[in-house]
């Protein structure tokens, strides 16, 4: 796709804080724990220069942590300059230890290290751990070095049986730093520790609200978009739906939603988005309803990675011919969140992702990209989804993969075949959020066998289709565990499919994690 180049989209991010990375893998929680104290934060490589930070006018700074020893030849550093900004700083273990380092401290190279939860002992309340309490309690310790010498002018404010400096400050220069993560849960009072710096020693502004995202939104998206037409591929999906919403909002009636039923939907899906966008919120709404085109074009394939690739470009082909139905839409909203942008590496990454976010559309396709989630988590998607006025079925849809049921039908893709499967996952999904188990779950569907088994039914012999039951929890589907789902609940989704689902004789749950297995059965 023919993207614009990026300079032309209005930066117009609040003041915040920003949290250098170096390579931690908590970075995205620490900025998330500052959204939640409502406050914008950015994260930014360690690359930065000072007078990149000093355009940017931070409350403070948090530098991260990180894999590597402040020792190690070629292990990432920040222009040192930056501690003579002005600015308050907190380093997080690493981002410690590179502050000790740099400032001419001492730290330990190897040594035996803290891993998990650690008892400290306080010495001083008057600064960065003014929050914690004279009594007993632990914080998450994960390192390998140690700070054994703070820096002249600096004060130790904790520490450990193992470790001499556990907690180094200068109040004067608003520098602190702790060995420990107050980023995570593990930590007692690091949510505290984190609210402390960022409003009282920051003196950061508490604005970063649903309200404030949603007005700064549309605000980019209208100077973004000017009297510009505006293209909006919807899913049906939270990211999507939350995008789509904030454009309608920014430009009225000069957005038109495109929505490609494939005949692979969940049941009562397409009827929910035309319900939602065109009924509630009065979008201009194109419901392209393609089932035979998808139906035909899948008649005797059985192969997983060939159905996939038949519905995509099939997808492709749909999309393509109703942008040049609505010829003069300059604009493509994309539903890109903030953890797409930073995984992908930043500036550059956005057109990466954006294939995949639309189910890979082509490169010679002239749009702009309206990208109203770029800076968002996705629990702060689902907040502004709420405070818009989506329903919670919408907001707390679990993930769908892009080619639907298709990849849920084992063997080849028929209509009947369709309609067992939706009617045995509609029942799935029903008995899921019943139970209220529906937002606890990553996912929770129904599968579609290409054997048959024997059984019987009212004395009668049967010959039908078993259905397998997958449910899985999961942080981000690169692996997965199979639900402990009650009992009852399976009985109640077993004996419902049984009776209710024509042509079905048999339920069997995965028990099968991943790895081993994938989430979907093909
Ligand atoms: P697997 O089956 O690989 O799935 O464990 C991991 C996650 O990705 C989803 N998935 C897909 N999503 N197009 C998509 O947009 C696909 O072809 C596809 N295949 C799997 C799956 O639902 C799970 O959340």
């Amino acid at each position: 796709m023919t993207t614009h180049p990026r300079e032309q989209i209005p930066e117009a991010n609040p003041r915040g804080v920003l949290v250098v990375d170096f390579g931690a893998q908590y970075s995205q929680l620490i900025a998330r724990r500052v959204r939640e104290a409502r406050v914008f934060s950015e994260i930014v490589s360690y690359k930065i220069s000072v007078s990149e930070i000093r355009e940017k006018n931070p409350f403070g700074i948090i530098l991260s942590g990180g894999p590597k020893s402040v020792h190690q030849p070629g292990s990432p550093k920040i222009d040192p300059a930056v501690f003579e900004a002005g600015i308050p700083i907190l380093g997080i273990c690493y981002g410690a230890q590179l502050i000790a380092q740099t400032l001419g401290g001492n730290v330990l190279k190897g040594g035996r290290g803290e891993y998990g939860s650690t008892q400290i002992e306080v010495l001083d309340r008057s600064g960065i751990l003014s929050s914690f309490p004279e009594s007993a309690f632990k914080v998450w310790m994960s390192h390998a070095d140690a700070i054994v010498e703070v820096p002249p002018g600096y004060r130790v404010s904790a520490k450990t049986g193992e470790a001499p400096v556990v907690a180094l400050e200068n109040p004067d220069r608003q520098i602190y730093g702790v060995q420990f993560h107050p980023e995570v849960i593990h930590t007692d009072f690091g949510k505290e520790l984190l609210d402390g710096f960022v409003l009282d020693i920051c003196k950061a502004e508490a604005t970063w609200t649903s309200t404030s995202i949603i007005e700064s939104s549309i605000q980019k998206i209208q100077a973004q978009v000017g009297g510009g037409k505006v293209l909006c591929a919807l899913s049906g999906g939270v990211d999507s739906a939350v995008a789509a919403t904030l454009v309608h909002r920014a430009v009225g009636d000069r957005l038109t939603c495109v929505y490609v039923d494939t005949g692979l939907m969940r049941r009562g899906e397409t009827h929910e988005v035309e319900a939602l966008f065109a009924g509630k919120f009065h979008v201009d709404l194109v419901m392209a309803n393609k089932r035979d085109r998808f139906l035909s074009a899948l008649v005797g394939i059985q192969d997983p990675e060939e159905k996939r690739k038949i519905i995509g470009e099939n997808f492709i082909r749909v999309f393509e011919e109703i942008a040049r139905e609505h010829g003069d839409h300059k604009f493509l909203v994309q539903g890109t969140l903030y953890p797409d942008v930073i995984e992908s590496g930043g500036q550059d990454a956005a057109t990466i992702k954006t294939h995949h976010n639309v189910g890979g559309l082509p490169d010679d396709m002239d749009f702009e990209l309206v990208e109203p989630l770029r800076d968002l988590f996705k629990d702060e998607v689902r907040k502004i989804g709420l405070d818009l006025g989506l329903s919670e079925e919408i907001i707390w849809r679990q993930p769908f993969p892009g080619p639907g049921l298709g990849v849920r039908i084992v063997g080849e893709i028929t209509q009947e075949r369709i309609d067992i499967l939706s009617g045995a996952d509609a029942i799935v999904v029903e008995e899921v959020k019943r139970f209220g188990l529906w937002k606890t779950l990553w996912q929770s569907f129904a599968v579609l066998l290409a054997v048959k088994s024997v059984g019987v039914m009212g004395d009668e012999r049967t010959y039908g289709y078993p259905i397998v039951v997958r449910a899985v929890t999961s942080e981000d589907a690169m692996t997965a565990d199979w639900a402990r789902l009650p009992y009852e609940l399976l009985d109640k989704i077993s004996s419902r499919i049984i009776n209710e689902v024509p042509g079905v004789n048999r339920v069997a749950y995965d028990i099968t994690s991943k790895p081993p297995g994938t989430i979907e059965w093909e």
